[in-house]
């Protein structure tokens, strides 16, 4: 019996090692309504690589009237101290904010549309076509000076204000960010309504147009269903995923989403199935405790609540 079993999940072709990217400066902190002072948003970037993250993804240069937790950008950017082979991405929504964003030599830029009209409109303030229209010479751009270029696909299992998302649209804009020269794509649960077989179908349109080892999950937690549909993702052969410390986030676009997946959460999930992620768990807890502690509130991870309590009682 136990010998079957072991065939079966050998039969899984699970990945021996995740890429985790860690998104909690940028889509935890964006939706705080306190301002975080820059020298906190420092701090947190600091004991993450110390964690051993080799993805971080730093900050948005958007417009501040939009997101204005992100107006700091450049200041956050200047007092992070950076550790060689660590990659610092930033949002760069159009040509201003790609400008703005070289300034402070990121590794990386994302630019980021949605499978969604509505959600574009609303998060971007431009239709599908149009938010192409102004990626493309920013991809453009920032391929030339040797940045990498990274897609989130927002919406790609819901919408907030469309509801259901078919498959298709997912493809229509892989393939549109594929052919502008996006290296690597995200498809986005923005609102976490997803569920694995969903994801599944949301994840094989993208992989029409990227090979696996370029599309990464970035799933929301709003319905509890984010380690369901990172396991999926794993099943079907993905090696990345977009998660946050301490479960920090939302989309000041998207009413009632919360956090990303919980970075915790993930990391004790991968680990305990035998994956490795680089990531000192003990070091991200001091980051989760650092942070959850100056938002005066307890992680939303039930790995770090229950790992932190064991750690006080002993
Ligand atoms: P717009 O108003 O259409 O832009 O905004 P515009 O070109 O008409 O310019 C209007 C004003 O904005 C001008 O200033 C520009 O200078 C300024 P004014 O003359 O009125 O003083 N402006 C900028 N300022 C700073 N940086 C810029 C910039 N661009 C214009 N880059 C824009 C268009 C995209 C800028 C706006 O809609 C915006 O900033 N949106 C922010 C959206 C955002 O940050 N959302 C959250 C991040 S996405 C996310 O969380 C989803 C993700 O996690 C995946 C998922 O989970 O789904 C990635
Ligand atoms: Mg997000």
């Amino acid at each position: 019996m136990r010998h079957e079993l072991e065939i079966t999940m050998n039969q899984i072709n699970l990945p021996s090692h995740v890429n985790i990217l860690e998104v909690g400066p940028r889509d935890g902190l964006q939706n705080e309504k306190q301002p975080v002072p820059a020298a906190v948003k420092v701090e947190l970037v600091q004991r993450l690589q110390e964690a051993g993250f080799t993805q971080i993804e730093v900050t948005s240069f958007v417009s501040p009237k939009w997101v204005p937790q992100m107006a700091d950008n450049a200041q956050v950017m200047a007092g992070i101290q950076r550790k060689p082979g660590v990659r610092y991405s930033v949002l760069t929504p159009n040509m201003q904010g790609l400008e703005a964003a070289l300034a402070s030599q990121p590794d990386e830029i994302v630019v980021f549309g949605a499978a969604s009209e509505a959600f574009s409109q609303k998060n971007i303030n431009c239709s599908i076509s149009e938010s192409m229209e102004r990626f493309r010479p920013v991809v453009a751009a920032a391929l030339a000076q040797g940045v990498a270029v990274r897609g989130a696909i927002s919406c790609a299992l819901g919408c907030p204000y469309e509801g259901e998302i078919a498959p298709e649209r997912v493809a229509l804009v892989a393939r549109l960010m594929r052919e502008m020269g996006v290296q690597h794509i995200g498809v986005a649960d923005t609102i976490g309504v997803g569920t694995p077989r969903k994801v599944r179908l949301a994840l094989e349109a993208a992989l029409r147009h990227y090979p696996l080892d370029a599309v990464s999950g970035h799933f929301h937690d709003t319905y509890g269903q984010a380690l369901a549909n990172t396991l999926a993702a794993l099943e079907l052969g993905l090696s990345s995923f977009d998660t946050s410390v301490a479960g920090l986030g939302g989309c000041p676009y998207a009413k009632g989403a919360t956090g990303n997946v919980a970075t915790e959460d993930v990391v004790f999930m991968l680990h305990g199935m035998g994956i490795d992620t680089g990531i000192d768990l003990e070091r991200l807890l001091d980051a989760s405790a650092f942070i959850s502690g100056y938002l005066q509130r307890v992680p939303n991870s039930r790995a770090a609540t229950a790992l932190l309590n064991r750690r006080n009682a002993t």
